[in-house]
């Protein structure tokens, strides 16, 4: 199985490139079961989940091509793909595939609403916390649909004639439960109002293209979305919004070993409550024609206490990057994960690094330490593996992540964007 090997220590200059987001491009290509036509989608990102979705997507029997190659030094980036679902061939989405993803649990909203029925397995629990889908089951209830729980399988049905709009309140705020109601409301008869709705920009993207396909979406962005049911829907031509996870990753990657770096293709906008925690750690932010320069030069960094919290707020998918910069802040912070119960077993791994964390309920205390010491580290969810790299491109020696699958799943060439800027960073196969 593949290792990260970082030699610590290096500044980080140049430029990276970021690339489209997984979570923007997850659910853009779930919209294309609602259509016959073609939907292409550019600027998705080559990742394992967008992979494991194009095998789930060709299941229910979409037609994928992939094309329109950016060619950079030899390597493919922001690839396009045609997604193509004249018939849907299968509504049953299977233990196998949903498990690998919990995203692929989706498909559920456009398979409802195109064919009036769906079987789709229930993704149990995963590493950052129980996750359940209480709210989606409700919400398409509120659409009329009857919904069944039976052997680990969610079988839902639409009236005979179709799913029916209605007013419907999120008792707490979810992506994919909004994801999968904004798709499934496009098809309804009638009007669906959603309120307490997800804000987050991978919602807007989302919203921005079903509206390019013939839906009538607005709303999107804000707290109460509404929809106005439309008999069909067409193809469309829509580009994946930039990375937010990925741009502050890097960002927090440059506050952390100082240095000089242009986040490419970016935009602030996506971000700023978590470039403000940056900026008051003491790195320097600002926008430049093509994206945001992040420099920190000298100055140590500074503490700083943040609280996770659905768009607008901190993002619980920079939470452990956030944690690895403040392990080498000049004094203590605190960090309060409130989206995931379970969102620190990175805590663990940073401490091998020699840093100082104390957990109480859903609150971290970081004591910053002058310097970490590189060791082999390992992680059980994506964003938690990445802040082990941040931190081992900051600590002395050689620090060795393990589980790289977790880093293929959401960040696309990380070793080779993070080489071209100086750091020693190299894939292992063992
Ligand atoms: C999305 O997950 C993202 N995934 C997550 O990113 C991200 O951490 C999360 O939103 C929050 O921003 C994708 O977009 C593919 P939620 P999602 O429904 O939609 C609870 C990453 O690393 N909840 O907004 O699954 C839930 O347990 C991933 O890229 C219910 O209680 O998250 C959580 O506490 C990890 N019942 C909270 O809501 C439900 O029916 C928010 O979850 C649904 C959710």
């Amino acid at each position: 199985m593949d290792r990260i090997r970082i030699v610590g220590g290096n500044e980080l200059h140049g430029v990276i490139p970021i690339s489209g987001a997984k979570n923007a491009a997850l659910p853009l290509m779930i919209a294309s079961l609602l259509t016959d036509d073609t939907l292409t989608l550019e600027n998705v990102p080559h990742l394992a989940d967008v992979e494991q979705l194009i095998r789930i997507l060709g299941n229910h029997g979409a037609d994928i091509s992939v094309n329109g190659r950016r060619e950079r030094q030899g390597e493919s980036y922001a690839r396009t793909i045609h997604f193509t679902c004249r018939n849907i061939v299968d509504t049953t989405a299977p233990y196998e595939l949903v498990s690998k993803m919990r995203a692929s649990f989706w498909v559920i909203g456009p398979l409802l609403a195109r064919e009036g029925k769906a079987r789709v397995s229930l993704p149990g629990g995963c590493a950052i916390g129980t996750r359940p889908v209480d709210l989606f089951i409700e919400g398409l209830q509120a659409l009329s649909a009857n919904i069944e729980i039976d052997s680990g399988y969610v079988n839902a049905t639409a009236p005979a004639g179709g799913l029916i709009g209605a007013r419907y309140t999120f008792p707490k705020v979810s992506v994919g439960a909004t994801h999968v109601l904004m798709m499934a409301a496009t098809l309804a008869n009638g009007t669906t109002v959603l309120g307490n709705a997800a804000r987050e920009p991978e919602v807007v993207d989302l919203a921005n293209c079903l509206n390019a396909m013939g839906a009538k979406i607005t709303g999107q962005g804000t707290a109460t979305i509404t929809i106005e049911g439309v008999r069909s829907l067409s193809g469309a031509r829509h580009r994946v919004l930039p990375d937010r996870i990925e741009t502050g990753t890097y960002a927090m990657a440059v506050a952390m070993t100082g240095g000089d770096v242009i986040l490419e293709d970016t935009d602030m906008a996506l971000l700023d409550t978590a470039l403000e925690a940056i900026r008051r750690a003491g790195a320097e932010i600002t926008e430049t024609n093509s994206g945001i320069r992040v420099v920190r030069n000298g100055a140590g960094i500074k503490p700083v206490d943040i609280v996770t919290d659905p768009f607008p707020g901190f993002p619980t998918d920079l939470q452990a990057q956030f944690m690895g910069l403040m392990t080498m802040a000049k004094g203590t912070s605190h960090i309060t994960e409130t989206i995931f119960e379970n969102r620190f077993m990175h805590v663990q791994e940073l401490a091998r690094l020699g840093a100082k964390i104390s957990l109480s309920g859903q609150t971290a205390k970081i004591e910053g330490v002058s310097r970490l010491k590189g060791a082999p580290v390992m992680a059980t969810d994506l964003r938690a593996s990445v802040s082990l790299v941040i931190a081992g491109l900051a600590a002395e020696g050689e620090t060795m992540v393990s589980r790289v699958y977790h880093l293929d799943r959401g960040f696309e060439r990380l070793e080779e964007k993070l080489t071209r800027c100086g750091a020693h960073v190299e894939r292992v196969s063992d």
